[in-house]
This record gives structure tokens, C-alpha cells and sequence, in this order.
């Protein structure tokens, strides 16, 4: 998988909106947690790691949020400006989440439980585990 942006299908009618995430194309791994990150104070930035094997899809349910993912050599900044958008993070980039919108609900889907191990929380030691390839 590549990292990129893929489009969530919103179904909206003068009730709401349902946006659907499905299949291998939006989700192409197997879920094995979802969590979500809410509350976040203004300005701050979370993330600062990289995962070994882990694969994800972030999607901002409600306000915004810019994801840079960082591959140690190129950095870029994917801008989840809606519901409507899915980033797709495969493993091995150093990811950074900031500029959350006040009231920012963000939605990851993961394709593994919850495994510190598989954390690279130094930037230093991901470089050299980039360059070991
Ligand atoms: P972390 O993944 O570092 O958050 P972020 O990248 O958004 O800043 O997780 C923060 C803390 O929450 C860390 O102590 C581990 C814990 N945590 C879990 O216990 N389970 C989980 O599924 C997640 C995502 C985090």
C-alpha cells in the first residue's frame, strides 16, 4: 500500500450524512481496532512516531486535521480538510498530526491490537531503521 488520500462516500439527506467506509479498496488490510482521538487542546501536535508493521486508515469525522508522513527521505502533508476524505498509512512513516480544528474528532482504523513494540518513538533510531531498509 501507498499512502495517499482515498474519498469516503457521504450519503447526506436532510437528516444527515452516513459516510461509509468498505471494502479493500477504502480499507486494505484486515481491521483489528479502531480507536479515536477527541479533545485535542489547541496547537497541539501528536503522533511524533513511526510504526514498524502497523497499517492504518485516519479519517477527521468531524473538523479537520493535516497529516504529514514522513518516509526519511521525503515529507509530505495530507490535508483531511473533511468526512469525505481516508488517509491510507502503510507502515514505515514517521507520522505527525497537528492543526486539529477545536472540537476535531479523528477516526483510525488499524490493522493491529494495540502493540508498543512496534513503536519507533525516536526519530534518530527510525532514520537508521529506514536506512537499513
Ligand atoms: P500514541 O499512539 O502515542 O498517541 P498519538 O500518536 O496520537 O500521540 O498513544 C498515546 C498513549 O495511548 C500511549 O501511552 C499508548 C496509549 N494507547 C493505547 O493504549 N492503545 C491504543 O490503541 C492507542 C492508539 C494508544
Amino acid at each position: 500500500m501507498q499512502p495517499g488520500l482515498v474519498d469516503i462516500p457521504l450519503l447526506s439527506d436532510p437528516l444527515g450524512s452516513i459516510g461509509v467506509v468498505e471494502g479493500d479498496d477504502l480499507i486494505p488490510f484486515e481491521v483489528k481496532r479502531f480507536y479515536f482521538i477527541r479533545d485535542v487542546p489547541a496547537g497541539a501536535t501528536r503522533g511524533s512516531h513511526a510504526h514498524r508493521n502497523l497499517e492504518q486508515l485516519i479519517v477527521a469525522v468531524s473538523g479537520s486535521v493535516d497529516v504529514e508522513l514522513d518516509d526519511g527521505v521525503t515529507a509530505k502533508t495530507y490535508a483531511l480538510s473533511g468526512p469525505h476524505l481516508a488517509l491510507q498509512v502503510p507502515p514505515g512513516y514517521w507520522r505527525t498530526l497537528r492543526d486539529f480544528t477545536p472540537g476535531s474528532v479523528v477516526a483510525v482504523l488499524a490493522s493491529r491490537e494495540y502493540d508498543e513494540t512496534d513503536y519507533i518513538r525516536d526519530y534518530d533510531e527510525f532514520l537508521s531503521w529506514t536506512r537499513r531498509g
